[in-house]
């Protein structure tokens, strides 16, 4: 279950993945349960994001008989999650999709200027011929994401989305704005952004709670 709320914005408002995300704003929520949570939503969301890839007839036998039967078309997925808090989301991805390629993208968020910092990127050499779908729990300012696309585009890279848990309208217009061929996924969109670029109401900092680093 998915929405196109906008063009190019496609929120995921399948009760399951809404429940979660519930579990997962809610502070009291354990280190361990929240990244448990996240994973499990990743699983949910790569079904959504991977609903329309092209499907091809492939000759198998069955023990009944031969037949053409569907199998997914072209190069493996790239999977590219923005560190740290993407790696989660990865992980559940990774069990429904278990051989796609995985391109590493190493960013922080600078806390005055709120601009991404890069500090790492390991990229499949083929990206240009491969489906990549960014994943990041938090679109936020935006700046993360649209630092992850632009490098991605650098090195080749054409047929993207963008995959995230929560978005804020700010981080939504700029994305779309920047890079208008990403369509983004996500499980809910929230009011706005506080004064030091926090979603509102949000879930907290996603890396530090899947970690546990504060
Ligand atoms: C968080 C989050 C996103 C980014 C979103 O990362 O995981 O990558 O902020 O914010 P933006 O849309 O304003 O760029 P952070 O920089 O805290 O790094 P971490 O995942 O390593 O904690
Ligand atoms: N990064 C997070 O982890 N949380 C926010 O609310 C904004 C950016």
């Amino acid at each position: 279950m998915a929405k196109e709320v906008q063009p190019g914005v496609v929120v995921v408002d399948h009760p399951l993945v809404q429940h979660k995300l519930t579990l997962m704003r809610d502070k009291q929520r354990s280190t361990y349960s929240f990244r448990q949570l996240m994973n499990e939503i990743g699983i949910l969301l790569c079904y959504e994001v991977t609903r329309d890839l092209p499907l091809e007839l492939r000759d198998i036998e069955t023990p009944l008989e031969a037949m053409k039967a569907p199998v997914i078309a072209g190069k493996k997925l790239v999977f590219a999650p923005i560190l740290r808090a993407g790696t989660a989301f990865l992980d559940g991805m990774l069990e429904l999709v278990p051989s796609a390629r995985v391109a590493h993208i190493g960013l922080y968020r600078d806390p005055k200027t709120l601009q991404a910092v890069e500090y790492y990127f390991k990229a499949p050499p083929d990206i240009a011929d491969r489906q990549v779908i960014v994943l990041d729990p938090m679109l936020a300012t935006a700046n993360s994401a649209t630092a992850a696309i632009d490098r991605l585009k650098e090195r080749g890279a054409k047929d993207l989305r963008f995959v995230c848990l929560l978005a804020a309208p700010e981080g939504i217009a700029k994305l779309r704005a920047e890079h208008p061929d990403v369509i983004i996924y996500t499980a809910a969109i929230d009011s706005h952004l506080n004064d030091h670029g926090y979603i509102v109401p949000g879930l907290g900092d996603a890396g530090d709670r899947m970690y546990g680093t504060k």
